[in-house]
Order: structure tokens, then C-alpha cells, then sequence
């Protein structure tokens, strides 16, 4: 088993009936869960990996365009959990590992924004999507953050992400800026969008 925080762990009982099991031929009682990992183990791993590089694959791999290899996927993860600032979250379809996403916290120096974290790299593979995994994981965040007693979650996207912009605006973010150089993908310049949601206040 990976370690985990116990008391971080989120579990559905099962999908909504009205679900349809699209991708991965999921039953309707796929059962769902999202927690924050401390270690990984090597079948953990192995699934994160995998996800990642789907998603990658699939146009939308968290900043990669193509997959860079098992090797640094693995560090990378494996890195990711040394960073004071980050906490790791994965989501499970059926135990097994289909996404992910972080929460970041503000440096110990940026007091003046000491009171806003950022939701960062929410990804889930293609074949577990529609499922309702990345807003348990985005609920998961959010539910930490403001447990943290942080006041504003911050994030932003690829403007040709649409399923993310749905999600985030279905989950009350407010969109308050266009970068219209955010990103370069296949040679070309791409807008991104820039959202935050105020934890606080009852959506
Ligand atoms: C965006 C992404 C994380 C959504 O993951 P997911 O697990 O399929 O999302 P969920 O099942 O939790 O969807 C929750 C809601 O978000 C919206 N949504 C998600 N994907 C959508 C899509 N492709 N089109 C329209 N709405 C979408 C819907 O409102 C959905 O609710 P519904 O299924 O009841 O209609 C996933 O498609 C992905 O990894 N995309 C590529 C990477 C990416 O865009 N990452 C985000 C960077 S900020």
C-alpha cells in the first residue's frame, strides 16, 4: 500500500446511476476514490505513469506534449513528494490509479499572498474519464485548502482544454484573465485562462 493520510482519503459508494460507464467499459458501480499520497508504491506508480502517459498522448499531459520516458515520469513523481510546498493527490477507479492533481501552497517568504494556494496538474487517463473522478479530486483539494484556512485557490489552463474549463466553472471558479500567449503547443502560440475560486464563501 502507498502511504497515505488517513483522514484525506475520499471514497464514493458508487458512481451516480445516471453515470454511463463510457471508457474502460466501467460498471456502473465503479467505485471512485481520491486520497493524498506520501510514497509511492511501485504499483501505484506504475498506473500513474501509465495515466500520465495516455494523458499525454492524448493532448493534455500537465505541461508534456510528448511522453519523456518512464524513467523521468518516475522521478518526477518521485521528486514531486519531496517538495515541502506540494501535496500529491491521486484519484482510483477501482483501486487503481487514474489521475492526479496537486495543491500548492505559497512560500514560507510570500506573505502577502500567504492566503491563496493553487490547484495544479489535475489530469485523468482517457479511458476513465466522464466518470467524476477529477471533480472528487478538485473537491479533495479544495476541502484541504480551506481546511488550511486558505482563503482563494488559484489555477489555470490551456484555453483548448474545454473539459477542464467546464469543470472549474462548473465548480464555481471565476475566470478573471486571458494570457493570450500561455502556451506553445505543435509550434503554436496558444491563449490560456486564469481562474480562481473563493473558498470561504458557500457555492
Ligand atoms: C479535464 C479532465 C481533468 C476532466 O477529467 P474527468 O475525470 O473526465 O472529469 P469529471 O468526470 O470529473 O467531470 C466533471 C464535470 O466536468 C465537466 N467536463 C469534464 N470533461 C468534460 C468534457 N470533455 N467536455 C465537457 N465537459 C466536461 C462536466 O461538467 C463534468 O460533469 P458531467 O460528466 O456530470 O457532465 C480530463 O478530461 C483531462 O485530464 N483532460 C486533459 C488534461 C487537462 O485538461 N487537465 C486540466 C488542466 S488544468
Amino acid at each position: 500500500m502507498s502511504a497515505i493520510d488517513d483522514d484525506t482519503a475520499f471514497q464514493s459508494a458508487a458512481l451516480p446511476a445516471d453515470l454511463e460507464p463510457r471508457a474502460i467499459g466501467r460498471e456502473p458501480t465503479a467505485k471512485l476514490s481520491v486520497e493524498r499520497i506520501s510514497s509511492f508504491n511501485e504499483e501505484d506508480l506504475l498506473a500513474l505513469c501509465e495515466a500520465t502517459d495516455a494523458a499525454i498522448i492524448d493532448g493534455g499531459g500537465f505541461g508534456w506534449i510528448t511522453p519523456p520516458g518512464r524513467q523521468v515520469l518516475e522521478s518526477y513523481f518521485r521528486g514531486l513528494l519531496m517538495v515541502p510546498e506540494r501535496e500529491v493527490y491521486v484519484g482510483r477507479v477501482d483501486g487503481i490509479v487514474c489521475g492526479s492533481t496537486q495543491l500548492v501552497r505559497p512560500s514560507r517568504n510570500n506573505e502577502a499572498q500567504a492566503m491563496a494556494a493553487v490547484i495544479t496538474q489535475a489530469f485523468v487517463a482517457p479511458y476513465a474519464r466522464r466518470l467524476g473522478l477529477a471533480r472528487m479530486l478538485a473537491l479533495r483539494v479544495e476541502e484541504r485548502a480551506r481546511s488550511l484556512g486558505y482563503q482563494v485557490l488559484n489555477l489555470d489552463v490551456r484555453e483548448t482544454h474545454e473539459g477542464a474549463i467546464a469543470l472549474y466553472e462548473g465548480l464555481g471558479y471565476q475566470r478573471w484573465g486571458t494570457h493570450p500567449a500561455y502556451a506553445r503547443v505543435g509550434g503554436q502560440i496558444i491563449a490560456g485562462h486564469y481562474f480562481y475560486k473563493l473558498l470561504q464563501r458557500k457555492s
